[in-house]
């Protein structure tokens, strides 16, 4: 029994990851099929953690208690009970380090459920502040992306924290498919960072690309252009591949995707390990990228799809 619980769904960057940290604007989606539930209860003092999110031979002390942490914190804080003692417990499906939002979703969810424990629904903003501490601890600098993202009920885009609801006009069949590799986010972007410092005109180049990309990608959402979305994505794998964020498995479940007739496959998130996102052209065809995915070596695929 709880006094008070939260849920919030997994995302994915569809257009735009990197370069939305240098002002860019980026295309997001929500991935329903994954999630964090969140459940709480006064304690009379200190953090009690229960969680099933960071388990197995990749737990990692700093990542799994940091931005649980920071989001109860903030939460707390939010709410009028700042310093007060708490049990959360977490029920996580969305694999961690891996692009798909999870530290972003673990605040979410911890936000909403310590809102319900105080009898009220947070506002966006004070729900974003929450996410953006779990984010901060967990990454950094974030962009704030992925704090919008799982908190979405459509796409959206993004660009220097304001966000916008982007309008469907057709049925969007997307594959994502797990390396089983961590990436750290982090590390991906402080990576950027150093080239863009050491080569500016090349990389900046590189980033002006990205960001066109996805600013012309709204138009192919809202007139359901599928192959026009998918040449987009194809061409964006390469342009992150330049700036090095990609690695040769994530490159392998490119190919395999477009082997198996995907209308683009590229990696998502930050990189260097974590997912890759391939569009297919019809629900049944994304089972079938999904069998050749599994067959390549993916540990996990799903079938997400954005509707109007
Ligand atoms: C992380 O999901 C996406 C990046 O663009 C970083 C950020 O937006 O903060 C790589």
């Amino acid at each position: 029994d709880y006094a008070g619980s939260g849920y919030a769904h997994s995302k994915a960057i569809l257009l735009g990851e990197h370069s939305v940290v240098y002002g860019a604007p980026a295309i997001a989606i929500p991935v329903e099929a994954l999630g964090v539930q969140a459940w709480v209860n006064p304690r009379a003092e200190g953090l009690y953690l229960e969680s099933d999110l960071y388990t197995g031979d990749q737990c990692d002390t700093e990542h799994q208690t940091g931005p649980v942490r920071a989001a109860v914190a903030a939460a707390l804080e939010a709410t009028g009970q700042p310093g007060a003692g708490l049990s959360v417990r977490l029920h996580s499906t969305i694999p961690f380090a891996r692009g798909l939002g999870s530290s972003a979703a673990v605040g979410a969810a911890i936000g909403r459920a310590i809102g319900s424990m105080a009898g009220r629904t947070l506002d966006p903003e004070q729900l974003n502040t929450i996410i953006q501490a779990a984010e901060t601890v967990a990454h950094g600098k974030p962009s704030g992306l992925d704090a919008r993202t799982v908190v979405a009920d459509s796409p959206i885009r993004f660009q220097s924290g304001e966000v916008s609801a982007i309008s469907v006009g057709g049925e969007f069949d997307f594959v994502i498919a797990d390396t089983g590799v961590t990436g750290s986010t982090a590390e991906a972007v402080d990576s950027v960072r150093v080239q863009r410092e050491a080569e500016r005109g090349r990389v900046e180049g590189i980033l002006a690309q990205l960001a066109e990309h996805a600013d012309a990608a709204v138009a192919d959402l809202a007139s359901g252009a599928k192959s026009a979305l998918g040449e987009k994505m194809s061409t964006v794998h390469g342009l992150l591949a330049s700036i090095r964020v990609s690695s040769p498995l994530l490159d392998s479940l490119v190919a395999e995707a477009n082997a198996a007739g995907a209308l683009g496959a590229k990696l998502t998130g930050g990189g260097l390990g974590g997912c890759i996102m391939a569009l297919a052209s019809s629900g049944a065809h994304a089972q079938q990228i999904r069998d050749a995915l599994y067959r390549a070596g993916a540990v996990h695929t799903w079938h997400t799809k954005v509707v109007p």
